[in-house]
């Protein structure tokens, strides 16, 4: 699915944290927001699922308003930058829970073995029967993703799913990604991580005092703009397709 962003503008309490941002993500997209602490990432991400509301402009999926949280739930979902972890509920049962927008009263064998085959293939099998909170950020971050992949999504918004996850368990997540994108899911997913977030772009969204500053494909990926967008010193080492950022003194 598509998501269409026309002009929109965001303040908390007066205070403006998005402005003038309009861009279009096309069905399939992978695409990797960037910026400093600040920039508006997680604001940006809340505008295209419809927990804040813009003041202006609008958000549209497939040229159509946003419907109601139960449609949205089969079309979107989304894996919040901090989550509160303190559910007792077990890791099968939490990730069942992404099942609910198609659940009229009881789960269906349907829903759980969908339950079951992404429990699989986040690797989470043998922890099906552990209470989230019994278990390591970085699992609990998978759990997350999992009641995501529940949903079904066309389109997936995560918010730095990878911050407590060790190189091993990144890649594992972020290829997971990218290869629901290459089945047509789109894709959003705000990384602190530039290396990783230009690795897996397909395009790449660089957001700055709550403007697009930057919005393309690898090429978009300059000294220039890396420096400017974090008013930092870099050189750019390029390696066949890789491109990686090294801070300068290093
Ligand atoms: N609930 C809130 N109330 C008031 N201001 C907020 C709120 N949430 C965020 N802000 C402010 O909005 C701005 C953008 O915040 P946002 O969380 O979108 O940035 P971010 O790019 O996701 O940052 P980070 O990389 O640290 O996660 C910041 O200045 C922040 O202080
Ligand atoms: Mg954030």
């Amino acid at each position: 699915m598509k998501i269409s962003i026309h002009d929109i503008e965001f303040s908390y309490n007066g205070t403006p944290v998005l402005e003038d941002i309009t861009c279009t993500i096309e069905k399939g997209d992978f695409i990797t927001l960037v910026g400093p602490n600040g920039s508006g990432k997680s604001t940006l991400i809340k505008c295209m699922n419809g927990i804040l509301r813009p003041h202006k402009g609008t958000v549209l999926v497939n040229d159509q308003s946003l419907p109601s949280p139960d449609e949205l739930a089969k079309k979107m979902a989304y894996v919040p930058q901090s989550e509160n972890k303190k559910t007792s509920l077990s890791v099968f049962d939490t990730v069942l829970l992404g099942r609910k927008p198609y659940i009229h009263w009881k789960p269906s064998k349907h829903d759980l073995i969908i339950t079951a085959d992404i429990l699989k293939s986040l690797h989470l099998g043998s922890l099906a029967m552990k209470e989230v909170n019994k278990l390591s950020g970085g699992q609990q971050q998978a759990v997350f993703i999992a009641r995501a992949l529940a949903q079904e999504p066309s389109i997936l918004l995560l918010d730095e799913p990878t911050a407590n996850l060790d190189i091993k368990h990144q890649i594992e997540v972020l290829d997971l990604l990218k290869s629901l994108s290459n089945q047509d899911i789109t894709i959003v997913i705000a990384l602190h991580d530039i290396n990783m977030a230009i690795r897996y772009a397909g395009k790449i969204m660089m957001l700055k005092e709550g403007k697009i500053f930057a919005y393309g494909g690898k090429e978009t990926v300059t000294e220039q703009h890396i420096e400017s967008l974090y008013d930092i010193k870099v050189h750019i080492i390029r390696d066949m397709e890789n491109i990686f950022i090294v801070p300068n003194g290093l």
